[in-house]
């Protein structure tokens, strides 16, 4: 387990921030990083060519590290609604398919699948609640042999059910059907692997559990679909963008592996370099023992609130970063706001106070949610 690491971020002594799910705060290095890069801007002429492939390449590095993939495999993209959509255009589905979803699966892995059912005669299959808090059974128990597409997650974001990817990947494996993932409410929090997995596309938006900023992220792509469509033609994802007084020789040819699928402007030199710089330090961390130190806070947060009426799934079942509280009676919407009012922020998402917690965040933290969850109980 880790040691708590606030002193690396700008979090006020009276505010408990349980809400990584919801955005997690640039921690001090990164801010720097990317506060450099955007001045980079006031003396143009120092951006020289190169520092459009430089900048991404060592993006690309980074997240593959992380994932355990090479760097030709993924592509940078603005959010995970990009990397879906991107998955979308690429895969097959034929009249009376179908494409599996997650009940309540989070909107950005869910309409452009919806529109693709609709464009292609396939149907749109949920793959419904567990009351026994098993996805991993309601999944496998779904994919059936008409399964074109499982378009999935690592963690369902309104429950804190955590999927097993290595025996959903062999499922899909075995039946010829494409797996999507959406990792963004897990990748840097819960250990992944693309060879344990051998997801088709899998995509992470980096400004939550990436610790990241705001609209850049990363998609994987398998090798097998490098060769297939990007969402938009630009100059730099094309052979020989390097020379830039020759950009007009238009070329039929890519540049190598996924950069196809990079976004126009994917050499942001703003963000890069923060979203960078936060991969590196969860690295350095080591997402297992990020696990551990967040799952270590829930257990006590939620055998806490089991004496006031709530209770969440127990692990494996719930992964451990991800706290989803629910009880009996309805929860106020209006709850977010009255905590927000004593410096406790969490979010309510479905039915569930979803508490999230991450290596800034202390026992007094965590105690302070408590206090309040006994006053509304
Ligand atoms: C599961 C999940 N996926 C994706 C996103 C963000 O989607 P996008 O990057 O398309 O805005 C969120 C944001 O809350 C999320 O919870």
């Amino acid at each position: 387990m880790l040691t708590c690491q606030r002193h690396l971020f700008d979090i006020p002594d009276d505010v408990a921030y349980l809400n990584c799910a919801y955005m997690s705060p640039l921690m001090k290095p990164a801010l720097e990083a990317g506060t450099a890069g955007l001045a980079r801007k006031a003396h143009p002429w120092e951006i020289t060519p190169d520092k459009f492939f430089t900048g991404s390449d060592e993006f690309r590095a980074t997240a593959a590290r992380l994932i355990d993939c090479s760097p030709d495999d993924i592509a940078i993209v603005p959010s995970a609604s990009y990397g879906i959509a991107t998955a979308a255009r690429n895969v097959l589905v034929k009249k009376g398919q179908s494409i599996l979803v997650l009940a309540e699966q989070f909107p950005s892995n869910y309409y452009a699948w919806q529109r693709l059912a609709e464009e292609t005669g396939a149907s749109l299959k949920v793959a419904a609640w567990p009351e026994n808090n098993d996805w991993t059974a309601a999944v496998l128990n779904s994919l059936s042999a008409d399964v074109a597409v499982a378009a999935l997650a690592h963690v369902q974001w309104t429950s804190g059910g955590r999927l097993d990817l290595v025996r959903i990947g062999e499922a899909c494996r075995k039946i010829g059907a494409a797996l999507v993932l959406d990792l963004t409410q897990s990748l840097g929090a819960l250990p992944f692997s693309v060879s344990d997995v051998q997801p088709d596309f899998a995509v992470a938006a980096s400004y939550k559990w990436l610790l990241g900023p705001y609209s850049v992220g990363l998609l994987y792509v398998a090798p097998k679909w490098h060769g297939g469509i990007p969402l938009e033609e630009n100059w730099i994802q094309r052979a020989d963008a390097r020379d830039f007084a020759s950009l007009i020789l238009y070329t039929e040819n890519y540049d190598n592996g996924a950069r196809r699928f990079d976004m126009g402007e994917r050499s942001n030199f703003a963000l890069l370099p923060a979203a960078v710089r936060a991969m590196k330090q969860l690295l350095e961390w080591d997402v297992a023992q990020i696990s551990a130190t967040g799952g270590a806070l829930n257990r006590q947060l939620a055998s806490a609130a089991a004496e006031t009426g709530f209770s969440a799934p127990a692990e494996p079942l719930r992964a451990p970063h991800y706290l989803a509280l629910r009880r009996k009676e309805a929860i106020p919407k209006e709850l977010p706001e009255m905590l927000a009012r004593e410096k406790v922020f969490v979010s309510v998402r479905g039915s569930s106070i979803r508490v999230t917690p991450h290596v800034y965040n202390t026992t007094e933290d965590c105690d302070r949610l408590i206090t309040c969850l006994r006053r509304i109980a």
